[in-house]
């Protein structure tokens, strides 16, 4: 089992360590009992990773002596509302939850994000742990401590920043993972290599069959850097007021992408098309090498994401969503931009004009 550490400036209070492993599952509930002590665990998950994992999860913690109860809400998005939260809350008071009481994240960034937000509110917070099963929880939403749910008008508009006591990473999980979930995190990967790694993003370009075939050591070592790098990022920049802008690589157009599309494009999709719409813009600034911007569209394809946005989304409508990015600085729209791979700038007020010539492009 790897370990690395979170150290953030309240020290004691919220830095954190990150395990990750390949079939840890029995070990975690070991180290759970010994390094988070708690007078009640609440195991927190969604009924399609329950179904493949909760039973034995629950029952790896009760051999291990827990006092531990486990709770799911139904799979997806959709959950992660104000409506999910309170149902919640009012299960953990009819199971005696307290200040004592440690809740367990059991899932994806869905699961991780509410229980978090939960975790931060409840009897004004209670510790949480996250155990994330998709390849997105493992290489991003448990790291960090941004908690969310979301709004009818917006995703993620009601949150907090609040940091795991812990995180432990199991790559068997990963077996189940449906292959278009996979790809979600595997757009996380690519921007990863991107904005920090070249040689991880060429790690990629030469291993992709391996990496699609969910290969074990090759995929830890591509889960571990990825938190190495997350970590390294929220350690300078925890509540994200400069350097931890440049997670949003690809992700200013990606979430507009997501929202027109009324979510039938996946986080990972819109990613995808974020990340070339972002590399063809520092292309046109003249930031960016055009055989750069090729090798970005390439390892995109090849990792089966998509690399051409549907004529059915408006270019109109992409840019009044952007106007309405949460991240904006009045009525600018900040673009993570490349100089090369491996080197981002947070651009301020890119003209509507290009942005809309660039989306037309990606169209054809
Ligand atoms: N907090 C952050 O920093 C951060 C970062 C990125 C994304 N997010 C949030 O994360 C969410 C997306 O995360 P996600 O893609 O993990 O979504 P998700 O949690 O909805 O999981 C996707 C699907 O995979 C299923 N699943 C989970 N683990 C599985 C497994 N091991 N085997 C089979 N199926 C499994 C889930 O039941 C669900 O149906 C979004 O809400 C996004 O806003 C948060």
């Amino acid at each position: 089992m790897r370990s690395m550490k979170v150290n953030l400036d309240k020290k004691y209070l919220s830095s954190y360590e990150i395990r990750i492993g390949n079939g840890i599952t029995d070990r975690m509930a070991l180290l759970i009992a010994k390094n988070h002590k708690a007078g009640r665990y609440v195991i927190i998950t969604d009924d399609c990773v329950n179904k493949l994992h909760g039973q034995k999860f629950l029952a790896g913690l009760k051999d291990t002596g827990l006092n531990v109860a486990a709770l799911d809400f139904p799979a997806g998005e959709a959950s992660k509302n104000i409506d999910t939260v309170l149902d919640i809350a009012g299960k953990l008071l009819k199971l005696g939850a307290d200040r004592e009481t440690c809740l367990i994240a059991l899932g994806g960034g869905v699961v991780g994000d509410m229980v978090g937000f939960i975790a931060s509110v409840f009897m004004r917070s209670i510790p949480y742990l996250q155990i994330p099963t998709t390849l997105i929880a493992q290489v991003d939403s448990s790291i960090g401590g941004k908690t969310a749910i979301d709004l009818p008008s917006g995703k993620n508009l009601l949150g907090t920043f609040y940091q795991p006591a812990a995180v432990f990473t199991d790559l068997s999980f990963l077996e189940t993972l449906p292959e278009k979930e996979f790809n979600n995190g595997l757009a996380e990967i690519i921007k990863y290599g991107i904005i920090e790694d070249e040689k991880m993003f060429q790690t990629l370009e030469d291993n992709m069959v391996a990496v699609k075939q969910k290969d074990a050591a090759l995929m830890l070592k591509l889960v571990e850097n990825c938190c190495r790098i997350k970590k390294s990022i929220v350690e300078i920049d925890e509540r994200e007021h400069g350097l931890r802008r440049i997670l949003n690589f690809g992700h200013t157009l990606g979430h507009a992408l997501e929202a027109v599309s009324r979510y039938k494009i996946t986080h990972g999709e819109g990613v995808a098309l974020g990340m070339i719409a972002a590399a063809r813009l520092s292309e046109k600034m003249s930031y960016l090498e055009p055989s750069e911007t090729q090798r970005i569209e390439t390892l995109i394809r090849g990792a089966g994401l998509p690399v051409r946005i549907s004529n059915s989304f408006a270019t109109d409508s992409l840019i009044s969503q952007l106007r309405m990015d949460k991240k904006k600085k009045g009525d600018i729209v900040h673009f993570v931009l490349l100089k090369k791979i491996g080197m981002p700038f947070v651009n301020g007020g890119i003209e509507t004009d290009l942005i809309g010539e660039v989306i037309e492009e990606i169209k054809k």
